[in-house]
């Protein structure tokens, strides 16, 4: 038997019923607040994703699905979406004619190398909301209450950790901290980290080895290196949370494990403390890439884990009629039945196999069709069908040409 790969999932009954339910929820919140959908490749030249997301971060130095194409072009299956929305925002110059904001949503399965467990799984699927040409704290507002409201309509409780990682400034003088702090136990860190001291210290605040070490314990906190324009804007975002009722707390060890970001970072954690999403403000992307100078803001949540985490009841499907039918004469006519109800939006089905009315009975229960339709040949010599009402557990023959109207009127 072949099996699928490690770290990747059927999803099929149960668990796809609800990610059918939290993709249409999602769908229809992104509309009501004016996001366009979008979708972008799987794979993107490996440049994007290692210039974007960062050499020395963990998914790119560690779990990032690289790959050469047969004419040696090298892609890489995309571990996350935001490079992609803003390689494509450039390449099709979204951003043209529009004084206000750009919201984009996305909806896919994503690819990261990293060690299969519970609600970790090497290829998942994100939900992301990125916003374009925002130049106020509202925007950073708008997409943290968003995020908080669907996982507060899919039933989950979460808090948003906040951080601010505040401007370029801000990160020159906390890098210079940090360095200075580290430099006599540098022979202590691990060898990513060796590196990224070196190249990156920031990432060091990120390492999964050193976490929990008494080194990291007494870093320097961010937040103690705010520049006054950085600091004024973390307090104003505070106040707009507050008043947006949404349940936060500062927590100055989130730093994100992609290079992009500045000022504002978060991550909404259930209360066993699995990160459902982040994200965060990200304004030099998009120059970064090519593009004009636009700021930009969004999140993601990983669905595997809204899936692990729901706690809304997604109604039984109530079939509208079950059709049983065993002749050959029976069948044609059942058959032609189920296609005209469907076509008038009706739930219809019948057996496709030579079972017996018995069995097809029994089948009808399982589906809970509220109407049985009972073929016979002797009725259908004289246009009449038989109904039967399993709800109301009546049951009454119609002329084969009322059955329309027989549907509309009772369901
Ligand atoms: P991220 O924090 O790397 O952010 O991923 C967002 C969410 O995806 C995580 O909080 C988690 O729920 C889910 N996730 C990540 N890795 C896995 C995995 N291996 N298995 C299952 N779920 C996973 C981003 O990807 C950014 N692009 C978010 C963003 C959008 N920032 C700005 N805009």
């Amino acid at each position: 038997m072949i099996l699928k790969p490690k770290g990747t999932y059927d999803v099929y009954g149960e668990d796809a019923k609800k990610y059918r339910f939290i993709e249409s929820l999602i769908n229809d919140y992104m509309s009501l607040m004016n996001a366009g959908f979008i979708r972008t490749p799987i794979f993107e030249a490996s440049e994007l994703i290692h210039r974007s997301v960062g050499d020395e971060s963990d998914i790119v130095s560690k779990e990032t699905y690289d790959f050469l194409d047969r004419k040696g072009r090298s892609l890489t299956l995309r571990p996350e979406a935001t490079a992609s929305v803003v390689r494509s925002l450039i390449e099709n110059k979204l951003y043209a004619n529009t004084a206000d904001a750009i919201k984009y949503y996305y909806f896919g399965t994503m690819y990261r190398y990293e060690r299969p467990q519970s609600g970790r799984n090497r290829e998942f699927t994100q939900f992301g909301l990125e916003v374009f040409n925002c130049n106020t704290i509202l925007s950073d507002v708008e997409v943290i209450s968003c995020g908080y409201d669907i996982l507060s309509a899919l039933g989950i409780e979460c808090t948003v950790y906040i951080n601010c990682l505040g401007d370029s400034e801000t990160r020159e003088r906390y890098t210079t901290a940090i360095k200075e702090y580290l430099a006599p136990h540098i022979d202590e860190l691990c060898d990513d980290c060796k590196a990224r001291f070196l190249k990156n210290p920031l990432r060091i605040l990120d390492c999964k080895v050193d976490a929990g070490s008494e080194i990291f314990k007494n870093m320097p906190v961010i937040t103690d290196y705010l520049t006054d324009e950085s600091k004024s804007k973390f307090e104003e975002l505070k106040n707009f949370l507050i008043h947006m009722d949404v349940d936060f707390e500062i927590d100055t060890s989130i730093v994100r494990g992609l290079d992009y970001y500045n000022d504002f970072v978060y991550e909404y954690k259930a209360s066993d403390g699995l990160a459902l999403g982040g994200g965060g403000r990200y304004d030099t992307l998009v120059s970064k890439l090519g593009g004009p100078s636009i700021n930009a803001c969004g999140f993601a949540l990983g669905i595997e884990r809204l899936m692990m985490n729901m706690n809304t009841n997604i109604d039984e499907d109530i079939f509208d009629a079950y059709i049983l039918a065993v002749s050959p004469e029976e069948k044609l006519q059942a058959l032609k039945l189920v296609n005209m109800l469907r076509l008038s939006g009706f739930k219809v089905s019948m057996s496709l196999n030579d079972a017996s009315l018995k069995s097809q009975f029994k089948y009808a229960d399982k589906l809970n069709s509220k109407f049985l339709i009972i073929l016979n040949d002797d009725d259908l010599k004289l246009g009449l069908i038989n109904i039967k009402d399993n709800i109301l557990k009546t049951e009454e023959k119609i002329d084969e040409y009322d059955i329309l109207e027989y549907f509309f009127e009772n369901l």
